[in-house]
């Protein structure tokens, strides 16, 4: 089929190649000609395991190629995806003001042709009509009267994580359609066949991919209601860590204890210092947005987001349990992205927990395997970025594992509990094995156990 997908930001880029991969014929528009030129150099410009490879492979086959010009990516596309950025505002509500100008440019240049417009960015409930209403506005404007616009609006969110999304793509727990309209959805079914058939999974053997179709309104709160969830569960987790750490229990056995019941599952009970990231921050203050708009008040969302804010600042706590004064202290943070395996700094507890050392006068230093090796700082203020885990541990008051990447499972700690002042670890993720940490030498501190 004729894909144009507009954005070529995580979701669209993903979106775009791994609907190329599976063999349908893909233009990915973007208004930003840097990035345009570096794509079609065969480039990501975004670090996203197997994405580069899967780009190249596409490119080359000719099933994929990148545009500024909006115009011809419509008259290109059956399918037109909308996947710009929905960022927050100061006060929690979703910025659309970048959806409103493809949904815009989208209905100026249709140019006769059914067309399906796919709302693929997280968009505030209701977006579907609304998006309807801005491409007919932009059709007007043109006041093309020889052709009449023929066009649905289908939801159709995302669950992608960063950082396994081209495996997520091919390997989905589900899809959702929402839409009124049949033929829209038969053509949105079609194009995503191969990927329900799960001809690009990892396990042929597995039962189709469900798919769920529903009305607009409620594909677009599947979405907010999906990562609420999840979010919701992990600072669930993590107040229950919170009491372990005064009752004497350990949070890692209980979430083993209640995670292999089937109602609960053992997925997202790791606790921590929280969740950050571009999507369930985000997110879930939409939603807390959107109840209030509409006269109701969300307690139980409005406490996962508090807990989720003190328990970025637990690990700052735990240092001043360890060390007593922080000013004057230095602290190493092992990794600073909201998670691992991604470059992402979007609300990363990381930053937060900078914040709180500066404030407290303690010198701040951190290796990252992404961030110190690429070079780029993020515009971070208040911290050293070391090349190298050794010398981030050397002359260290203590260390605050923040991101759990692998690499930080295999690292010398014997080595690098010699080069400190003081060899203290607090593993803000529970990643760590203690007994490993106690025989380097460190004096090891979980949360909740
Ligand atoms: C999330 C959703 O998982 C995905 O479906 C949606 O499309 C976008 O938002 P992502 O932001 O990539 O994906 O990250 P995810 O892997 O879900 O982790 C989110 C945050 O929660 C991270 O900061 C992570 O460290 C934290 N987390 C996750 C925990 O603290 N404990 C857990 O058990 C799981």
């Amino acid at each position: 089929m004729r894909v144009c997908v507009i954005g070529t930001g995580y979701v669209g880029l993903v979106t775009g190649v791994c609907l190329a991969h599976i063999g349908h014929h893909v233009i990915c528009v973007d208004n930003n000609e840097e990035k345009i030129k570096l794509m079609k150099s065969g480039q990501s410009p975004i670090y996203e395991p197997g994405l580069s490879d899967l780009m190249q492979g596409c490119t080359e086959s000719g099933k994929l190629e990148f545009t500024s010009d909006l115009a011809a990516g419509v008259a290109h596309g059956e399918i037109l995806f909308i996947a710009v950025g929905t960022p927050a505002l100061p006060n929690g509500e979703s910025d659309t003001r970048y959806v409103e100008a493809v949904a815009r440019g989208i209905g100026s240049n249709l140019n006769g042709g059914y067309k399906v417009i796919v709302n693929k960015s997280t968009v505030p409930i209701g977006s579907g009509d609304w998006v309807r209403m801005i491409v007919l506005d932009g059709f007007n404007e043109q006041k093309n009267s020889n052709i009449t616009p023929e066009f649905d609006v289908v939801s159709n969110p995302e669950f992608l994580r960063e950082g396994s999304a081209v495996y997520d793509t091919f390997n989905p727990d589900r899809i959702v359609l929402g839409s009124n309209n049949d033929k829209a959805i038969a053509m949105m079914q079609q194009l995503y066949s191969p990927l329900v058939e799960r001809k690009f999974g990892d396990d042929i053997s597995l039962p189709p991919v469900p798919v769920v179709v529903t009305d607009l309104n409620s594909a677009e709160m599947i979405k907010y209601a999906a990562n609420a969830f999840l979010a919701t569960k992990i600072s669930f987790i993590n107040e229950v860590a919170n009491i372990c750490d005064r009752v004497g229990a350990d949070v890692t056995q209980v979430a083993k204890g209640i995670g292999l019941d089937s109602r609960i599952g053992n997925k997202f009970l790791q606790a921590g210092i929280g969740w950050g990231g571009s999507c369930f921050p985000k997110d879930v203050l939409a939603l807390i947005h959107t109840a209030t708009d509409y006269g109701y008040e969300t307690e139980l969302l409005n406490a996962a987001v508090q807990v989720n804010k003190r328990q970025r600042l637990i690990a700052v706590e735990k240092l001043q349990q360890e060390l007593k004064i922080l000013k004057g202290k230095t602290i190493g943070l092992l990794g600073l992205t909201f998670k691992p395996d991604t470059d992402d700094m979007r609300d990363a507890p990381s930053l937060i927990i900078i914040e709180q050392l500066n404030r407290l006068g303690a010198k701040v230093k951190a290796y990252d395997p992404i961030v110190s090796q690429s070079g780029m700082s993020h515009g971070l203020s208040g911290v050293i970025i070391e090349t190298d885990p050794e010398m981030l541990a050397d002359s260290c008051d203590a260390l605050v594992l923040v991101t759990d990447w692998q690499a930080f499972l295999t690292l010398n700690y014997g080595k690098m509990a010699s080069l400190m002042i003081n060899p203290v670890i607090i593993d803000g993720r529970n990643f760590l094995e203690r007994s490993k940490l106690e025989q380097a030498g460190f004096r090891y501190v979980g949360i909740g156990r």
